[in-house]
């Protein structure tokens, strides 16, 4: 039997895999790596039918250490079958990792264009696949590109997002410049293997701001993803005005992974003239990383990293780090920001329903009994709020009341309405009683919500110690830490709220059977 000999984590491969399973609040609907640490989603894809993603895999132990490319593939984007590690560090210029990077279709030859890691550098690197994208190899050119642009005083340099204008490829590389902002850098090259480099495409202002802010644009911009939303292709001209051009990166600072944001604007020639910044999931750092790809149906489906909120020790004890977040429609909205959904397909896990009657909730702040109760749930709500009222749906409510008559535990989701009555308000996630273990984060995660005529669909998925809201398109994801196996599911007003509807469905799990670290 193989062991791991880091020292962060000296765990037996059957042994992690079995801690991983036996763990109440590993998600059991969303992807997750066999065991061990997971990040970033990686070469997000459709590739002849199949979807295919890939991901930041540490099968040694739930801590960041040589990674590797982990890889499943799905038909539907719900049911996931694990495939052999598809990158590993070897000899060379990604000795010590084989970190971010995307997929792209060169000619019919799949290619992937990923970070590769040697002592404290990453340089880009690329590998080519066989016909069934199982295999890879690595090009003996590697790195493709030898250093980051000359006499620039950068933060760091990595992560890659790369299309075809016409007959050429492009490149952004992600990376910040010492003493002005995040950045991306711009690259040209006719076969992959030789770059050119143009520019930067756009530099942020880091001194902009208060770095405390949940819009801070941070010193490096890890995971660049750069897309035409709507119609037409990059460098094309818009077939309409209002198709934007949308720059997706995780703003990082010295070794934080903050928050993901997105500029809109226009990508024109090489730069991007920005004209608003936007932050892409008011959960921050529990959606990081995000990678965006269009499917065969033209569908823009991203996916994100669930980082964990609870300490290293506690991953390590748990064998397993990381959630994939269920893939979501990328929309614009009328507003010309961005609006999430999970893919439709996900309703497939749907089991036990419960619906409630439409009904006027005159709020005494009295929570009323939902009857549904689950830790794997899929809720989907019709509201209304009258101006200064506010909705609160509990989940995952302990059975265990204590004196004071409400859940020890309980996570709550509140919709505000403004009492100027114009439509205006706000999302939270409080998490202040999820956990009654003091070491796990619970943040205050919260942002505007507009809500015509106080009108709000609220979609919300709980998967164990993984939650994704969707207020009228807007996401807050977070992760939570229950200690009671709390199943409830509650409501609450302040002031006058009418549900117009009310639908919950358990959820089925999506692993079968067992799962091996290396498939
Ligand atoms: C983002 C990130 C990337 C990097 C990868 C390493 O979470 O830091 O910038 O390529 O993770 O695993």
């Amino acid at each position: 039997m193989t062991e791991s000999t880091h020292p962060l984590g000296t765990v037996p491969q059957d042994e992690l895999i079995a801690r991983a399973d036996a763990d109440p609040l590993r998600p059991r609907f969303h992807f997750v790596s066999p065991a061990g640490w997971l990040n970033d989603p990686n070469g997000v894809s459709q590739w002849k039918g199949t979807y295919h993603l890939f991901y930041q895999y540490n099968p040694e132990g739930a801590f960041h250490h040589r990674i590797q490319w982990g890889h499943a593939t799905s038909t539907d984007l719900v049911h996931w079958t694990d495939q052999p590690v598809a990158l590993e560090p070897s000899a060379g210029p990604d000795a010590d990792g084989c970190w971010s990077g995307v997929l792209v279709n060169d000619g019919g030859t799949p290619t992937l264009v990923y970070s590769g890691r040697l002592g404290e550098q990453e340089l880009p690197c690329v590998a080519v696949g066989s016909a069934d994208l199982l295999s890879w190899s690595k090009i003996p050119q590697n790195p493709v590109i030898a250093a980051p642009p000359a006499g620039v005083d950068i933060t760091a340099y990595r992560d890659h997002c790369v299309w075809r204008e016409g007959s050429i490829w492009r490149q952004l590389v992600g990376s910040g410049i010492r003493g002005r902002g995040g950045t991306a850098f711009l690259y040209e090259s006719e076969d992959l293997r030789s770059w050119e480099y143009v520019g930067p495409l756009f530099i942020g202002d880091a001194s902009q701001g208060d770095p405390a802010d949940s819009d801070w644009t941070g010193t490096m911009w890890e995971c660049v993803d750069l897309f035409r939303a709507r119609e037409g292709s990059l460098g094309t001209v818009p077939p309409s005005g209002d198709a934007p051009d949308v720059l997706v990166f995780s703003a990082w600072d010295n070794g934080d992974t903050r928050h993901p944001l997105y500029w809109t604007g226009r990508y024109s020639e090489n730069s991007f003239e920005p004209t608003g910044l936007h932050r892409l999931d008011y959960g921050g750092r529990f959606f990081y990383a995000p990678q965006s790809f269009q499917d065969e149906s033209g569908r823009r489906i991203m996916f994100g990293w669930l980082q964990e909120g609870r300490s290293d020790a506690a991953m390590i004890e748990a064998g397993w780090s990381g959630v994939m977040s269920l893939p979501r429609v990328t929309t614009v909205a009328d507003d010309g920001t961005l609006g999430f959904a999970p893919v439709p397909e996900i309703e497939k896990l749907r089991r036990d329903h419960v619906g409630l009657p439409g009904q006027e909730l005159v709020g005494t702040g009295a929570p009323v009994a939902t009857g549904v109760s689950g830790s794997q749930l899929d809720l989907e709500l019709d509201v209304q709020l009258e101006p200064g009222a506010v909705l609160r749906l509990g989940l995952l409510g302990s059975a265990d009341c204590g004196v004071s008559g409400k859940s020890k535990e309980e996570t709550v989701i509140e919709l505000c309405r403004t009492t100027e009555g114009d439509g205006q308000g706000t999302l939270r996630l409080d998490r202040t009683q999820s956990s009654l273990d003091p070491t796990v984060d619970v943040d205050d995660k919260s942002g505007p919500l507009p809500m015509p005529d106080g009108r709000v669909h609220l979609r919300v998925l709980v998967d164990r110690s993984a939650v994704e809201i969707f207020a009228n398109g807007k996401p807050l994801t977070a992760r939570v830490y229950p200690t009671l196996a709390g199943e409830h599911v509650s409501l609450t007003a302040e002031g006058t709220v009418r549900l117009l509807s009310f639908d919950a469905w358990t959820m089925a799990e999506i692993f079968g059977g067992a799962r091996a670290l290396f498939p």
